[in-house]
């Protein structure tokens, strides 16, 4: 929809109603309406839910309405699933009840050529002054109001990545990932057919939200582009947009044309367009949530010196060389430095930039060179890498770092990669929790922390203030 009548409070009573009706609901449990009301209430929602059945059958012992007409309170939201033919009318009745948001899940419009019954859905939510989500979509889950009004996983690990889908299977897919790997979400928001509500209007909402550290948008093709990527440009200076579209080649841009009906466009075009924003391209899934753990986890990087410590020199050489090829900045320490750092580590260390504290570093070394390092202002970022040995525990080691930067106050970026077995894999996993992202390899440390100080010198070549810590960083990151 071109114009733009509705204002921004439509959207906000979406994210966070008082109270919801979820038309469709029913008795059986093989149904997307009995486990749309399922979710919200294990989701451990707190305001009002009111399910509604032509039966008027109670549902999950909530008693039932026939119509939203017949709920005696105000109603925010209403969740639909019913067919597509009943849909229109049932918007209409949303309309005259006065609610003011609704999430369309059913299929059957746009999608499959029913684009007339898509407008009467468009055209009442205008005379209404409602905002609509979708149609065709799994739903909408929003941490902070512990709503999941999605027939998705019923448990989201909750946290400060807002994502944003296109594709409708992924979003239910990823929310499985946020519990295995602990990647915790604000939002997960199904677009669907985007009939009103666009990528566009989500960021702008993520932008402005304080529960939201970082967004992340899985897009096929942009209905307005000109309009998303305003929007990119105004939200990536508040927050970093992390962007996955695919449609990257021939092939993949004629499965998005049958997939969503999306014209994938020129993908140069998209890649220099989205740079210009400064929005961060990832190339895959996995790369996007690394991206998105570290930048919500951490803070940005305070200036063009990036430390590396490990004990094993190769992997050090590895992350060195990642780094210079991906624009975090490597230098070799000042001398006054290295002399601290050689008392922490055997006569055999390597004070210069790797810190290799060698495979003899025990928790000890590891904390005090954290914290060294986050105390001296001339270093603006930390890599911490630990290579399994026998003679060391990584779980003990992980605590030691993380209680290391815990003592220091942990105001620039520290990033972690644990590589050896499934202690490592223990080990990273206290870090995630305690806030200090961790990653398998070196390389995928170093990419996230590379994403970031992309993202940091866009937003100081536009003009944004320098982070600054309490004791004030040296050097800034140069734009
Ligand atoms: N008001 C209230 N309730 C109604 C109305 C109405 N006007 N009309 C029907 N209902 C009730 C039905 O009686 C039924 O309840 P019951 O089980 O007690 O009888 C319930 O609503 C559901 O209606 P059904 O006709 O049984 O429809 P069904 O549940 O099979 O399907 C649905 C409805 C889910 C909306 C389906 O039409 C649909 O669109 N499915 C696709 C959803 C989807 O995939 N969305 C995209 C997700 S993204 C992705 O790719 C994963």
């Amino acid at each position: 929809m071109s114009d733009r009548v509705f204002s921004m409070s439509g959207l906000e009573v979406m994210f966070s109603p008082r109270s919801i009706a979820v038309v469709g609901a029913s008795k059986n449990p093989k149904k997307i309406g009995y486990e749309l009301v399922s979710n919200i209430l294990t989701g451990g929602y707190e305001g009002k839910l009111y399910p509604v059945n032509p039966e008027g059958a109670d549902v999950m012992g909530l008693k039932s309405y026939t119509s939203v007409r017949q709920i005696p309170g105000e109603v925010d939201l209403a969740v639909i699933a019913v067919p597509a033919a009943y849909v229109p009318d049932v918007l209409m009745e949303c309309g005259e009840k006065g609610i003011k948001a609704a999430l369309i899940i059913s299929s059957g419009f746009r999608e499959v050529g029913n684009l007339d019954l898509e407008e009467r859905l468009v055209q009442t939510a205008r005379k209404y002054g409602m905002r609509i989500l979708g149609p065709n979509i799994f739903g909408l889950y929003y941490a902070p109001s512990k709503m999941n009004a999605t027939f998705g996983l019923s448990r989201v690990f909750p946290g400060r990545i807002a994502f944003v889908t296109q594709s409708g299977a992924l979003g239910i897919a990823m929310m499985g990932w946020t519990n295995l790997y602990r990647i915790g979400v604000s939002a997960v928001v199904s677009m669907g057919n985007k009939a009103d509500i666009e990528e566009a209007d989500v960021l702008d909402f993520f932008s402005e939200d304080r529960n939201t550290g970082a967004v992340l948008m899985y897009i096929e093709g942009a209905k307005d582009g000109r309009r998303l990527l305003d929007s990119m440009r105004r939200s990536s200076l508040k927050k970093p947009v992390i962007v996955l579209k695919s449609g990257r080649t021939g092939a993949g841009a004629s499965a998005a044309s049958s997939h969503t009906g999306s014209l994938a466009g020129s993908d140069a075009v998209y890649d220099a367009a989205f740079r210009q924003c400064g929005a961060l391209r990832a190339s895959d899934l996995a790369q996007a949530f690394d991206w998105a753990k570290l930048m919500t986890l951490q803070p940005p990087p305070l200036n063009d010196n990036c430390l590396i410590i490990t004990n094993g020199g190769g992997v050090g050489v590895m992350a060195a060389d990642a780094c210079e090829e991906s624009g975090v900045p490597i230098r070799q320490l000042p001398e006054d430095l290295q002399l601290e750092f050689k008392r922490l580590m055997p006569v055999f260390g390597n004070s210069k930039n790797p810190v290799d504290l060698t495979g003899q570093a025990y928790e000890e070394s590891y904390a005090k060179s954290v914290e060294l390092a986050l105390k001296d202002p001339r270093i603006g970022s930390v890599i911490v890498l630990y290579c399994q040995t026998a003679i060391t525990d990584p779980v003990s080691i992980a605590k030691a770092i993380a209680d290391g930067c815990e003592a220091h106050g942990c105001e620039k970026t520290v990033v972690t990669s644990f590589i050896g077995g499934t202690q490592c894999n223990e080990a990273m996993q206290k870090l995630d929790e305690r806030g200090m992202p961790s990653y398998p390899i070196p390389e995928r440390a170093v990419s996230a922390l590379a994403a970031y100080y992309r993202w940091q010198r866009y937003r100081l070549k536009k003009g944004q203030p320098s982070p600054t810590t309490s004791s004030q960083a040296a050097s800034q990151v140069s734009p």
